[in-house]
């Protein structure tokens, strides 16, 4: 009697248990690659790889860039004191000093160090830069003739 319920309950857990356990891993599997089909599928593909697609073009962008092009394009707010060519005026020529100098004295004005009789100008203005940036701009203006 006993042996004969045994058999009956084994046969069920394995009439139950191994379809549950299919479905279980088929879904599991499916998790693993995306979890929904269709619509859903693109609003996440649109979410995610959108994202990571212009985020990748923009690193790529910054990378493919040079120091001397980032240092062109960040010198934009200093050509208004230090001409075009770094030329001077209003501040000191910069064009023919070495980059080394350059980024040295930004560094100095970025630590409220003071260098001549208005460097508060330039206390301010170096706040604004970032250690990549004063570095750019120092390639840049060592290329200025
Ligand atoms: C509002 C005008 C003004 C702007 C904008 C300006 N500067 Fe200046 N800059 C000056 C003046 C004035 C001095 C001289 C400061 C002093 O007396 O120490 C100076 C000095 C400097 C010096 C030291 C030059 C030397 O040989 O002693 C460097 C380097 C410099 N600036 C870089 C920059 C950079 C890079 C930018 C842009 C991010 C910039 N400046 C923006 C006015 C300006």
């Amino acid at each position: 009697m006993l042996k004969e319920n045994l058999h009956q309950i084994l046969f069920l857990c394995f009439a139950i248990g191994l379809p549950l356990w299919a479905m279980e891993n088929n879904s599991f599997e499916q998790r693993g690659v995306h979890a929904c089909s269709g619509e859903c599928y693109e609003a996440w593909q649109q979410e995610t790889g959108g994202v990571m697609e212009v985020a990748i073009a923009k690193a790529e962008a910054k990378a493919a860039a040079s120091p001397e092009e980032l240092g062109a394009a960040a010198y934009a707010g200093c050509i208004a004191c230090h001409g075009a060519q770094g030329e001077g005026g209003i501040g000191p020529k910069l064009a023919g000093q070495s980059a080394d100098d350059i980024y040295g004295k930004l560094l100095q004005y970025k630590n409220g160090e003071t260098l001549g009789p208005q460097s508060a100008l330039m206390w301010s203005q170096s706040a604004m830069l970032g250690d990549d940036d004063m570095k750019n701009i120092a390639a840049f203006v060592e290329t200025l003739p």
